[in-house]
């Protein structure tokens, strides 16, 4: 046993801490000796990620954030639109109170996880086999290794989120294998994002990628999403893929976005953008065809009349071209 194991073995006596191999690596589990005590179970990829987890402050300067079940919380009420299973009283109670008003919004998430399938298809199809999930939330059959691996068997893909308990989830469901990775990461930062993600040594970065951020702009105020933006498509390989999806300010009832924003409260700001303002995320790159488009418009396999015009998701998918050579005379 490491010594470091043994340190915070002795900071919580309350968790059975504890290191398993797994192929190629390592990662440590602390359980809980009680029941009902949350987290509960925590599984991370190294032993400061794991204090982090345990310990509510220095996870913030993990990157991590630490777990709250008296707070609504983003990916909770998400997977309760989904009719998920992983959520809490006060995430049902939050996520209720927006459906009485708007019963619609659990059915935009779930053209929204359809449309998050639709687009790694294509991008599988298209040659994509590596994946960036970024704000990837909770487990949500099919996950992106699951879809892009239909395609290409090989397919490798690393989740990045904040939760702590959706990184937990990942490590013990998604991360399968040595081609998979799952890292704490806040796209607020995203050079120490994208320095977690050269981490795990999953992703080549010369090579095209998928960079996926569904549903997750929004949870950020306008100029963190542009200055994210900005970084993570000079970032891209030539041949990479762009994948967005959020809500917009264009065309929705400003009362949801209040309900919302009440919702999250302190959790994280909720900004309307408008259709233009999404558009410019895709500054330089190509949106492939049908260009930027209501969630469920987007190459849908069956043509579906929208469920409502009070709320506005806008999906795209934007292609960036390898560089041609400079013509010269
Ligand atoms: C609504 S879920 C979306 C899940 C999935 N991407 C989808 O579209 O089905 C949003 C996720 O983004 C994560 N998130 C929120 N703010 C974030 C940030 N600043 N950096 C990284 N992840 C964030 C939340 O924890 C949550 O898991």
């Amino acid at each position: 046993m490491g010594e470091d194991l043994a340190v915070l073995q002795a900071e919580f006596p309350a968790f059975r801490i504890w290191e398993e191999q797994m192929p190629g690596r390592v990662r440590y589990v602390a359980r809980s000796r009680a029941d009902g005590v949350n987290p509960h179970t925590v599984i991370a990829a190294d032993l400061d990620e794991l204090r982090g987890a345990l310990q509510p402050s220095p996870a913030a300067s993990s990157g991590e954030h630490a777990v709250c079940t008296t707070e609504p919380n983003i990916a909770r009420m998400y997977a309760y639109w989904l009719q998920g299973k992983d959520h809490y009283a006060a995430d049902r109670a939050a996520a209720s109170r927006i459906l009485e008003r708007f019963p619609e919004v659990a059915e935009v998430a779930r053209a929204n996880r359809a449309f998050v399938t639709r687009a790694v298809r294509y991008l599988a199809d298209h040659g994509i086999t590596q994946f960036i999930d970024i704000g990837s939330g909770l487990p949500a059959s099919p996950n992106v290794h699951e879809t892009a691996r239909s395609i290409t068997p090989g397919a490798r893909v690393v989740y990045v989120d904040l939760d702590p308990v959706v990184l937990a989830h990942a490590r013990a469901l998604l991360a399968v294998d040595d081609n998979i990775g799952v890292v704490a990461g806040d796209v607020r930062d995203p050079a120490r994002l994208l320095r977690a993600v050269a981490g795990t040594g999953v992703i080549d970065s010369i090579r095209p990628t998928g960079v996926l951020l569904t549903s997750l702009l929004h949870f950020l105020t306008a100029a963190e999403a542009d200055a994210a933006m900005a970084v993570l498509r000079e970032w891209m390989a030539p041949g990479s893929y762009l994948v967005i999806s959020t809500g917009t300010s264009t065309g929705t009832d400003p009362e949801l976005i209040r309900l919302l924003q009440d919702a999250y409260g302190g959790t994280a700001p909720v900004t309307g953008r408008t259709e233009t303002e999404i558009a410019a995320w895709f500054d330089g790159l190509t949106l492939v065809d049908p260009g930027l488009v209501d969630v469920w418009a987007w190459r849908p396999a069956t043509w579906r009349r929208p469920v409502t015009a009070r709320a506005r998701f806008l999906a795209g998918v934007g292609f960036k071209a390898p560089e041609t050579a400079p013509w010269s005379p």
